[in-house]
Formats: structure tokens, sequence, C-alpha cells
């Protein structure tokens, strides 16, 4: 199912948050409007306020309040792919070229730094201390994903369980945090709100898996985006662990990281997993998230935003971009 059947139920009040993100570009200074546009402009999918306005439907549905989550959550969203890109000098993104490769890393920091706060002015307009706080220990959060990928680049000895651990913070926590608190302001029920938490965690596990995977078999044309970037950043991810798990005496991946030089190593790791089950068994992993988020739904009401939560979940799981 295509991402705007799935968003029927609430395809207006989407509108809506295109409007709000639209207003934040609506600045005086010119360069920095023109950063906002390049940023911010349509591209990107909004599975994140999606997931809000869509979590907040199960309750008291306050539309004011959500839209202005769902804008800062996207905010907050757009400012790490701002920073990411210039982290891994990324050229491309939602098919257009980068802040980093149009602008350079200054201008990348400071536009990252503006959106993350106003992102800050945006939840702090849901006068809900409860969300407000979540919001920023998200970002923490994020941040310390993002750190431990960084120091753990090219090192070989690490655990499926670290590597959930990481893909938690990275990306799972953002979901979370979408979810959460659209049943937060929605004023749901304590349980309904963790069940909430529970599917936007499993979603977003699920969500970075695939992403991992289509790092190794998607094109740049399909994902907007490089392909083949995290090996290229010694980001040691499922398909590439699964790899070396089959060959622990000698495989590319190990070789990669031993001597980071060597190129040609990533080539061959690319293929070797192309040509595996590996990819198979790294759909196999996502799809057990997918389950288990699929499964937290059966605990909420009755409501036309759980099915379009399934179908959300299964679009994640055979998304291409
Ligand atoms: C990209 O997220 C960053 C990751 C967590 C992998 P999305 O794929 O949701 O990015 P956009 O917003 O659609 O561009
Ligand atoms: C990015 O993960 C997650 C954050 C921006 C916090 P990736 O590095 O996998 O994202 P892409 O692949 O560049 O979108
Ligand atoms: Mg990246
Ligand atoms: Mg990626």
């Amino acid at each position: 199912m295509e991402l705007n059947q799935i968003y029927a139920p609430i395809v207006d009040d989407l509108s809506k948050i295109e409007d709000s993100i639209k207003k934040v570009g609506q600045v005086d200074f010119k360069w920095l409007a023109q950063l906002l546009e390049q940023s911010l402009g349509v591209g990107g999918k909004r599975i994140r306020p999606a997931l809000t306005l869509l979590s907040g439907h199960f309750f008291n549905y306050r539309l004011e309040y959500l839209i202005h989550m769902a804008t800062a959550i996207e905010l907050m969203h757009t400012a790490t792919l701002v920073h990411d890109d210039a982290i891994d000098k990324s050229f491309t993104r939602r098919g257009k070229e980068t802040i980093y490769k149009v602008w350079g890393t200054e201008a990348a920091i400071l536009l990252g730094d503006y959106l993350f706060a106003k992102a800050g002015v945006e939840v702090s307009d849901t006068q809900n201390v409860r969300a407000i706080r979540l919001f920023s220990q998200t970002l923490m959060t994020i941040s310390r994903g993002e750190l431990n990928q960084a120091k753990n680049s090219y090192i070989l000895n690490q655990t499926r369980e670290d590597y959930i651990q990481r893909i938690y913070g990275k990306t799972a926590s953002l979901f979370c945090l979408s979810t959460e608190s659209g049943g937060i302001l929605s004023e749901a029920p304590e349980g309904a709100i963790q069940t909430l938490r529970q599917y936007g965690n499993d979603l977003g596990l699920a969500f970075q898996i695939v992403d991992d995977i289509l790092d190794f078999i998607g094109t740049e044309k399909e994902l907007g985006k490089p392909a083949g970037s995290d090996l290229t950043q010694g980001t040691f991810t499922l398909p590439a662990m699964l790899l070396n798990e089959r060959y622990p005496q000698d495989n590319p991946i190990k070789r990669l990281f031993l001597d980071r030089s060597k190129k040609e190593n990533i080539q061959q790791a690319i293929e070797q997993i192309r040509n595996s089950n590996i990819v198979e068994e790294c759909y196999r992993i996502a799809g057990e998230y997918r389950d288990s988020a699929c499964r937290a739904l059966k605990e909420l009401p009755t409501d036309p935003a759980a099915e379009a939560l399934k179908n959300l979940a299964d679009f994640v799981v055979t998304r291409r971009n």
C-alpha cells in the first residue's frame, strides 16, 4: 500500500502540518529561508508526524496540540538528517543536494541547531510538560546513539544486542516519541500510552533494520540518498554482522575493519551479502519487530487509526525508499 492511502484517516490534518512546516520557512533572512526550503521542503515521507496524529486518534483528538508536537518532531528529525549528512559527508538526501554539499559543514551545523531550537519552540506550544520533557530526553538519546555509532566504527567486536541498542538510540527513540506523545496529548490512559510507545519502539527498530538492508541493496535513485554509505563510515549494521558471523575466519568486513584503506572490500562485502540469504534473514528479523508492533495495536480501542498503523508497519518492511 502507498503512503498516501495509509495516511487516509489523517490526510487533512497532515496537510495542516505541511502548512505549519512551510511557515517555519517564512523568515525574512533570505539565505536562511533558502536553507529551510532545501531541508524541509517536500521529499520526506513524514512518517513521524503521521505517527503522532494517528496515535492521538484513539482518545481525545486535540488537533491544535498534536500539530505543534508533530511539527516539532519533523523539525527535530530534519535537524538530525542535516547533521547526519555533514557527519557522513553525504551529497544527496530526499532526492536533492544536501545542505552539506551545497553550503558546507558550518552551514549544516548551524542550520541543524536552528531547526532543533525551532522544534523546541513548537513543542513548548503543546503546553504539556511531560511531552516537552520527553522531547528533550529523546534528543539526548539520539545524540548518545550517534556518538555510540561514531565511537564503535570499524570495531568488529559488537553483538547484535549492541546493534539493537544503538538503533534504538538513533532511530527507534524518535518513533517512540512520535507515538507516545500522541497518546499523552490525547489524554490516553497510561496503559494505552505505554502500548503506543511499544508499537513505536518495535516499528522504529524494524524501520532502521530495513534502512540498513536498503543501504546494501537499494540504489541512490530509489533511496534519494547514497547507498553503501554505512560501510564507508565503518558502521557495523545487521547485514554486515551476519556476514561476519557466517565467515568468522575471514570475510571482507573483517578485512575492511582491519585495514580501512582497502576499499575493494566494500564492493566484495556488498556482493557477498546480495548473493546470499543474509538479506532475507535481515528481513525476517525486521518482520519479527513488525509483528510485535502489530500485536501491541490489538490492545488499543477500535479506531480507523489502528488499521492505518498496521498498514504503516507493513509499509516499513516493504518500502524501497
Ligand atoms: C531517514 O529517515 C533517517 C533514518 C532514521 C534512517 P526517513 O527515511 O524517515 O527520512 P525521510 O524523512 O523520509 O527523508
Ligand atoms: C540516521 O541513520 C539516523 C539519524 C539521523 C539520527 P542513517 O545514517 O542510517 O540515516 P541515512 O541512511 O543517512 O538516512
Ligand atoms: Mg547517514
Ligand atoms: Mg541509513
